[in-house]
């Protein structure tokens, strides 16, 4: 059995609900998963102004946790085509372990959540990519391993990089049951990647 953590940031709580379902496709593998939340950089004064809800009671994330877990799982909400800043301030805490090749080897893969359609589903992931290199980390896309994917009867997030949801500029819009299902398989594939990795 492996141990995945699924490492998120979410302002309004549609990356959160995304995490849920990959960490039952996770569980669903046969493996355990732990939701573990980004730092916040931003202040209180300015998440009043963006009427962002509390945080999750979720665990943050800590270098040490980086290093133990089998598998990192990245749930990102978008900023500009990439992802946040908070993402960003977190992988450049992780000078320690780059140096000491900790994260050399281990499996990653992302998903993430955009307002719109073309607000960054791929390219978020796209992005993600320089930093998994310079750590020596093996990104494990989502492919299309999920049929649902090709479905173009309906609005959805979710790419060949990652499972994905669309949240409207307003955030009104919560992920779609599509967008669940491809996210519990994506946790599923990566779980059963993750184990292959470890017991080599
Ligand atoms: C500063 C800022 C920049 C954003 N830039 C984009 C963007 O370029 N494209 C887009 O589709 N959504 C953009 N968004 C919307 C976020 O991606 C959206 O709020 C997020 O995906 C919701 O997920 P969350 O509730 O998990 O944070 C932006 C949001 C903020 C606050």
């Amino acid at each position: 059995m492996v141990k995945i953590a699924i490492v998120y940031y979410s302002l309004y709580g549609h990356i959160r609900k995304m995490a849920e379902a990959v960490k039952k496709g996770v569980e669903d593998a046969g493996h355990t998963a732990t939701l573990l939340q980004l730092p916040e950089t931003l202040s209180e004064e300015v998440l009043a102004k963006m009427h962002a809800p509390p945080k999750s009671d979720d665990a943050v994330v800590t270098l040490a946790d980086l290093e133990a877990y089998d598998g990192i799982i990245f749930g990102l909400s978008g900023r500009y085509g990439q992802f946040s800043a908070q993402f960003k301030t977190f992988w450049d805490s992780t000078g320690s372990l780059w140096a000491a090749g900790k994260l050399i080897g281990k499996p990653a893969a992302v998903f993430a959540s955009t307002a719109q359609q073309g607000g960054g589903q791929e390219t978020i992931g796209l992005t993600l990519i320089p930093q998994l290199a310079h750590h020596g980390m093996i990104f494990v896309p989502l492919g299309y391993a999920d049929p649902k994917l090709f479905v173009n009867t309906e609005v959805h997030g979710g790419s060949p990089y990652g499972a994905g949801t669309i949240a409207n500029g307003d955030g009104s819009r919560m992920p779609s049951e599509l967008e669940l299902g491809i996210a519990v398989t994506q946790g599923t594939n990566f779980a059963k990647v993750a184990a292959k990795l470890a017991a080599k």
